[in-house]
């Protein structure tokens, strides 16, 4: 049986990295669920569809078919075949990310694609509700934060380098907005798994970050097997 590690909780705590380098450590996939509701939302916002109704979201749902490629290890995602690994990384395809994830229908849409991928793979899976929905029964979960002016300095030096003219201020009340959202949604809310491991980051390197990560994760399989 692969082994299946979750990672879950707000934007901003370093997820994607922490998790893309600790799998790579491991030699486990690494697959970011973030992606996916991204380019569900990206689809709604090429097409004018307002990502806030959710019957016209659900509407899109037959048009649109996502996948998840490795290349090289990298994680690209497809939207109709077409890569759109770049345009899902933009704060209107945030936004756009974070509304679409709040209707069941598009929830239900990429379940089964996830569970396919852990089914097959030794693989570390973030997102919001992994440990809690999607992969109830994966070895270990951690659920990752960080306070949310560490994260939203995160993000806002990550879109500097970018060359993006979002302020901190811009930055930290759309993570607060996003922090509302997902949480507070009817399925599938953000919480941690009653059976998984807190990790506050707010104070720790990115360096330190994995580390202790890789820790949680060594400890909890090698509990498991003895
Ligand atoms: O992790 P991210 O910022 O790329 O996620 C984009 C949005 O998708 C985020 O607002 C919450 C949502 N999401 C979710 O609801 N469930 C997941 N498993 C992953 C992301």
């Amino acid at each position: 049986m692969p082994i299946n590690v979750a990672i879950d909780g707000p934007a901003g705590a370093g997820k994607s990295s922490i998790a893309r380098a600790a799998a790579k450590r491991l030699g486990y996939i690494y697959v970011d669920t973030g992606a996916l509701y991204r380019a569900v939302g990206v689809y709604s916002l090429r097409n004018g569809v307002d990502t806030k109704n959710a019957e016209a979201v659900t509407g899109t749902l037959p048009h649109i078919c996502v996948d998840l490629k490795f290349q090289d290890g990298v994680q690209h995602v497809y939207l109709n075949d077409e890569d759109v690994s770049e345009e899902i990384r933009t704060p209107p395809a945030s936004m756009a990310a974070s509304d679409v994830s709040a209707v069941p229908a598009v929830r239900q849409f990429l379940f089964d694609l996830q569970r396919d991928i852990a089914a097959k793979n030794d693989c570390i899976m973030d997102g919001r509700d992994i440990g809690t929905v999607v992969l109830p029964d994966a070895q270990v979960k951690i659920f990752l934060t960080a306070s949310p002016e560490a994260r939203a300095m995160r993000r806002f030096l990550e879109l500097q380098q970018k060359g993006a003219k979002d302020t901190y201020a811009e930055v930290l009340a759309d993570l607060v907005q996003r922090d509302y959202n997902d949480s507070h949604r009817a399925v599938a809310p953000l919480k941690p798994a009653e059976d998984g491991v807190t990790v506050d980051n707010s104070g720790l390197s990115l360096d330190d970050s994995i580390e202790q990560v890789l820790a949680v994760i060594r400890e909890t399989l090698a509990a498991k097997q003895a």
